[in-house]
């Protein structure tokens, strides 16, 4: 949904290729939860890598308000003093939370576990998002949160009790809903346990082991006891996979493009999008895997390929989320029918990613055919045209990576919100070549 208060388009040459070694913007996933848990832990902790995007920095300044002392990120550098589990304090104001699914999502767990009232607000795009996927397990723990009619924020979190544990199957593949469970289990009695129908992203898991918490996992399912406590740590975020996307689409279509995407986020449960596009045909090869505090990290190495049409694997659906509307990009250039099922959670992302995708290509010349669950796209000639974005800033970024195939210029509407995710985007892009400007 668009963010009218400040316009800003893309404006795109058709043309040109991918070259260089980059550092993508830090991983929001891992960023927020960097905050969340330094915050309730004993003791400082030091972040680096940290991603200064509106959604992370919407995160730290609703600690702040809480009474945690939290230095300026600079560089990505951030220093947060830990309150301990019960050292939050009650805010005075309603947390605005702009446009940060993962921020409402992860703080309603936590904070309804605290014995204070608190409000969770958004934009307009976070204000129609779908909360009764955390509000529905929290009411089971014995939380009280209001919400609109229709299950939309505001989130207002009464004053409550102590929150029972409970033992909860998510009824959709989410990290977020997974997360906020196992937040409020942190504040619950006994032991909070949560199954998922398939693997989602796994970082609040290994963040708490590297705090010190002890989670157990078995198979689908994670397991941790409430009462516990958080000690502070030293956290280096990788760049993030789901930033480093673009360029890895861009440099696979654009022939010529050969780039080296350093320190990036090599997770099991997010590289869906790896293995998507080696399928398709990509040239990608990761060098100097390593793991850093408990992620595995590595550089991306794509080169340009001619890719072909795929089924794409239902399974992969969840390790990919984030990638598809730059995937979608790929399908166009790629020879063939590519076909997503399985995939209806992308309708009630930052926007309705399916529908949003299946305008933009239409304008651009591309045939594709929307289904209930995904799409169909038939690969073909990208051309120029005016594309809109919705404010969505994952759809922004991967009509800037079409352009490279395009036939004519490319304008794309309503992108202030890629500075939720990756505020140096435009200038990382065009040092790697592509011809962006911002008007
Ligand atoms: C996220 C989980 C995903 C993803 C979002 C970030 C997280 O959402 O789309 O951008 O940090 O846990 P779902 O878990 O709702 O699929």
């Amino acid at each position: 949904m668009s963010n009218d208060s400040n316009p800003v388009q893309f404006e795109l040459t058709p043309g040109g290729h991918l070259n260089g070694q980059l550092r993508v913007a830090g991983d929001k996933s891992i960023s927020h939860r960097a905050i969340m848990l330094s915050a309730i832990a004993e003791g400082e902790s030091n972040i680096t890598g940290f991603l200064e995007g509106e959604d992370t920095l919407a995160t730290l300044a609703a600690f702040r308000t809480m009474g945690v002392n939290i230095s300026d990120p600079k560089d990505g550098k951030v220093t947060v003093q830990g309150v301990g589990m019960h050292g939050l304090q009650a805010p005075d104001t309603a947390l605005d939370l702009g446009n940060s699914g993962t921020s409402m999502r992860l703080l309603s767990g936590l904070l309804a576990g605290q014995d204070f009232a608190v409000t969770l607000t958004g934009d307009k795009s976070l204000s129609t998002r779908p909360m009764r996927r955390v509000t529905d397990p929290l009411a089971l723990m014995g939380a009280t949160i209001d919400s609109t009619e229709t299950g939309t924020p505001p989130l207002c979190i009464q004053t409550g009790s102590q929150l029972n544990s409970i033992a909860y199957t998510l009824p959709m593949a989410s990290a977020q809903v997974k997360s906020c469970v196992l937040l409020a289990g942190l504040y619950a009695k006994g032991e909070t346990c949560v199954t998922e129908p398939a693997p989602t992203r796994d970082h609040t898991e290994r963040m708490l082991q590297g705090f010190g918490y002890q989670v157990q996992r078995e198979g689908s399912r994670v397991c941790l006891q409430g009462g516990g406590r958080l000690s502070g740590m030293d956290i280096d975020v990788p760049a993030d996979i789901s930033s480093a996307t673009f360029f890895m689409v861009g440099a696979a279509i654009a022939s010529g493009s050969d780039v080296s995407l350093e320190h990036v986020g090599i997770n099991p449960t997010r590289t869906g999008v790896i293995e998507i596009l080696r399928l398709m045909g990509a040239d990608i090869s990761l060098h100097n895997e390593r793991e850093v505090g408990g992620e595995p990290v590595a550089d991306i190495q794509v080169r340009a390929s001619q890719l072909r049409g795929i089924q794409i694997p239902e399974a992969q659906v969840p390790l990919a989320i984030d990638e598809f509307p730059a995937i979608f990009i790929a399908a166009a250039c790629a020879e063939g029918e590519t076909v997503l099922t399985g995939a209806e959670e992308l309708r009630v992302k930052e926007s309705d990613r399916i529908a949003v995708m299946a305008d933009g290509l239409t304008v651009l010349g591309i045939d594709c055919q929307v289904t209930d669950d995904g799409i169909i796209i038939q690969g073909g000639q990208l051309q120029g045209g005016t594309v809109n974005s919705h404010g969505d800033h994952r759809i922004a970024m991967s009509f800037a990576m079409a352009a490279l195939r395009a036939k004519a210029p490319i304008k794309i509407l309503d992108c202030a919100n890629v500075a939720t995710s990756f505020p140096d985007f435009v200038t990382l892009a065009k040092t790697a070549g592509l011809g962006i400007q911002i008007s």
